[in-house]
């Protein structure tokens, strides 16, 4: 009751300035927020502080006026642009509201009661969750030593009906080099659908590391997933989407709500595709503090997993619960404790300066 009480009351305060302004100097406003907001560093969710890139801010300023019809063109819009810049159809595509989405309706397609889930330990778990509310059997399969996914052990699961590969890995940060995966696409039965999650594909840089979206045109059971929450900083806008076969992209599709995108994740993400300037320079901003931060905890005799991500895995060798808490209290938020990996510590690679308040607050946290 009051929570609709104080959005009403931001509704009817938003109205009022409405009367009162021209259009514009209502919408600027809204689009401060590239500057971080200032509830703490947050270095907790592998988001892009940096947001997404003036084309994609301008083309959601022109899209309010859209925003009463419902998104079926804009979709269009988006599905042609992502499917010429894969070189695949367009109904080789299927979009989602987040990659989450695209990772729910796999799980619901391929997992159940006699269809297991098998995936890394650890791996971003979201979808280990999606497969059990399935009714599915979920087999956690550990990292290797080089923390590559063992995906011999993967592929020997029997009745597997979905297996889950990150590459890169969150939270590890590591690879699973090509020849492996592309093993593993190759031998695996039809029967059984391969969900590559590929949502950091783009900060990788190791030779070893391959999209395997080429790979689509000769094995229908291969899913792709990407984001527009990584390099393309639109976390809370909600867009990703899957490439797979048309058939598969069709099953995926039959579970999925109708309209489930919004205007401005697909008009920001439109505009996102073709800027590569913006991706160059998020790589580009991404690799030069990832290295200063690396080399800052080196000197402080710290282990960190080679990074082929926008967040780097730091061996502190101790629990590190009470160490994600102690960082809190100096307001820098860090990432959740991983189970499988007690001693490591999950940080985002954030803009240079949250990443000095990091360094500060670790050296006394740590001591
Ligand atoms: C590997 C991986 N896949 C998928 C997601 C979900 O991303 P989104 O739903 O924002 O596209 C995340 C989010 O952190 C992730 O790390």
């Amino acid at each position: 009751m009051n929570l609709s009480r104080r959005a009403f009351a931001r509704v009817v305060g938003a109205g009022a300035a409405a009367a009162v302004l021209p259009p514009l100097a209502i919408v600027k406003p809204l689009f401060a927020a590239t500057t971080p907001p200032s509830d703490g560093v947050r270095l907790s969710a592998n988001e892009n502080p940096y947001g997404p890139s003036p084309a994609a801010i301008e083309a959601m300023r022109d899209a309010f006026a859209r925003a009463w019809r419902y998104p079926d063109e804009s979709q269009d819009d988006l599905i042609n642009a992502i499917a010429k810049s894969h070189a695949v159809s367009r109904d080789q595509v299927l979009l989602g509201d987040g990659s989450s989405e695209i990772l729910k309706l796999a799980a619901v397609s391929f997992t159940g009661p006699s269809r297991k889930l098998v995936m890394a330990a650890p791996t971003f778990e979201a979808i280990g969750a999606y497969a059990r509310a399935s009714g599915a059997e979920v087999v956690n399969v550990p990292l290797d030593a080089e923390f590559r996914h063992d995906l011999a052990k993967m592929g020997a699961v029997p009745g597997s009906g979905l297996l889950y590969v990150c590459n890169p890995n969150n939270p590890t940060g590591s690879i699973t080099p090509r020849e492996a995966v592309r093993r593993l696409i190759d031998t695996v039965p039809a029967a059984t659908a391969i969900l590559v999650d590929e949502a950091y594909h783009h900060y990788a840089v190791s030779s070893d590391y391959e999209s395997v979206i080429p790979a689509i045109a000769s094995r229908p059971n291969l899913i792709v997933a990407r984001t527009f929450s990584k390099i393309y900083g639109m976390a809370g806008l909600r867009c990703g989407y899957a490439v797979s076969s048309r058939e598969t992209i069709r099953t995926l599709a039959t579970q999925q709500a109708w309209d489930s995108m919004n205007v401005m994740a697909l008009a920001a993400a439109l505009a996102s595709v073709s800027d590569a300037q913006h991706v160059a320079e998020g790589q580009k901003r991404n690799a030069a503090t990832k290295a200063s931060v690396v080399a800052s905890l080196k000197k402080l005799s710290y282990d960190i997993i080679p990074s082929e991500t926008n967040f780097i895995m730091i061996d502190v060798k101790r629990d590190v619960r009470p160490l994600i808490n102690g960082m809190r209290t100096h307001g820098v938020h860090v990432g959740r404790l991983f189970p499988a990996m007690p001693h490591h510590m999950r940080v985002t690679i954030g803009r240079p300066e949250q990443m000095e308040a990091f360094m500060r607050a670790f050296s006394e946290v740590a001591a």
